[in-house]
């Protein structure tokens, strides 16, 4: 069920800091994560060739690690270079290593055969934004939500729960306006439009006057950048989301005064990544920048994307205890006008798994 040959998100860079060694399951592989010495950013099997004690229990030795059970030590490459008290070295005392990159923020790992396949192209580029000073912002990181990432990403795809999960922030009658989505590439007034590509999904929803219909959360965005403690004027609201397999969602939400297109809009991108930790479970990073403000509100960003996210994560859990073993489609469950498009994604992720099936 995993896609392997894809960039995943393996840690916050600052996870690295202070020569600490992540010790983190991804796509059921335990992977241990550090920075050298030299900066050089190194990604191992987390497993001693000895006797399996996880390296990321271990210690940086210049670029490499050395294992805390007895001592051995390994270069970035994964050769082991030296055991104490003896001079030869085990030929086959070699860690499997991947690729690691660090872009936009975030850790990268490439966990797949295909290295080949490894190169940036294929890090989601609307990630750009959380790497870009210029845009003001926090993350957060909750590791192992009890859910497959399938059942992640159909949240973070499908805003019609927003009205009953969610209603003192994203969720207002507004979304019932875009339940009909369309076709194209246009921001409609009270409608959705929408894009599948290849490897992407991208949606968009607009309203040109939007008042207490919507979610608390968009008047209160134009509310902060005034310095103001309310907006109660209507909005004008536009919101784009994209998605790119296997599990990254961007969502760009844009307002302005009502009726003021030559206004400069207010925006805030949130960036979810749901990365598969097992069949069953999921770490969840997620960002949250914006174009107002300063420091002092990141905190409270993330907390608000936090409270957010604990909403949604008992529902997320609640259905996985329920499918057991089973993926959804395999309970043929009843579909709404509104699940279109998280279906689109998960007809993405299996095409993407048959072709690997086929080169394996
Ligand atoms: S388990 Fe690593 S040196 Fe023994
Ligand atoms: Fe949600």
């Amino acid at each position: 069920m995993f896609i392997y040959n894809a960039w995943y998100i393996a840690a916050e860079p600052a996870e690295l800091n202070d020569g600490r060694i992540v010790g983190r399951v991804l796509l059921g592989k335990r992977i241990a994560l550090y920075r050298g010495d030299s900066g050089q950013l190194v990604a191992f099997e987390d497993a001693c060739p000895h006797r399996k004690a996880p390296l990321s229990l271990g210690t940086v030795v210049g670029d490499g690690v050395r294992c805390a059970y007895h001592g051995a030590e390994f270069g970035a490459d994964g050769r082991c270079i030296k055991v104490p008290g003896q001079k030869a070295v085990p030929p086959k005392a070699v860690v499997n290593t991947y690729p690691v990159i660090e872009r936009h923020g975030y850790i990268w790992v490439w966990l797949g055969d295909n290295q080949a396949g490894a190169d940036e192209s294929s890090i989601p580029d609307g990630f750009w934004v959380s790497g870009e000073p210029s845009w003001i912002g926090g993350y957060g990181h909750m590791e192992s939500i009890k859910a497959d990432y399938r059942i992640i990403n159909d949240n973070l795809f499908d805003i019609t729960h927003a009205e009953f999960v969610h209603p003192e922030s994203f969720g207002g009658q507004e979304v019932q306006f875009y339940r009909n989505a369309r076709p194209g590439s246009e921001f409609v007034d009270r409608g959705m439009s929408f894009e599948i590509g290849a490897n992407s999904i991208r949606f968009r929803v607009h309203a040109a006057a939007l008042g207490d219909e919507g979610g608390p959360l968009w008047r209160s965005m134009l509310a902060q950048s005034h310095g103001e403690e309310e907006w109660d004027e209507p909005i004008d609201f536009r919101m784009e989301v994209i998605w790119w397999p296997p599990c990254y969602t961007s969502f760009h939400i844009s307002v302005r005064p009502m009726g003021k297109p030559e206004a400069e809009p207010v925006e805030i991108y949130n960036l979810h990544a749901a990365v598969p930790e097992t069949t069953r479970s999921s770490h969840y990073f997620y960002r949250s920048v914006r174009n107002y403000g300063d420091a002092s509100m990141n905190a409270a960003f993330i907390d608000a994307a936090s409270f957010v996210f604990n909403q949604d994560k008992p529902i997320l859990e609640g259905q996985q205890e329920v499918l057991g073993e089973r993926d959804l489609l395999q309970t043929d469950p009843i579909s709404f006008s509104g699940d279109r498009l998280p279906l689109e994604g998960r007809r993405i992720l299996e095409r993407l798994l048959a072709a690997e099936r086929v080169e394996r």
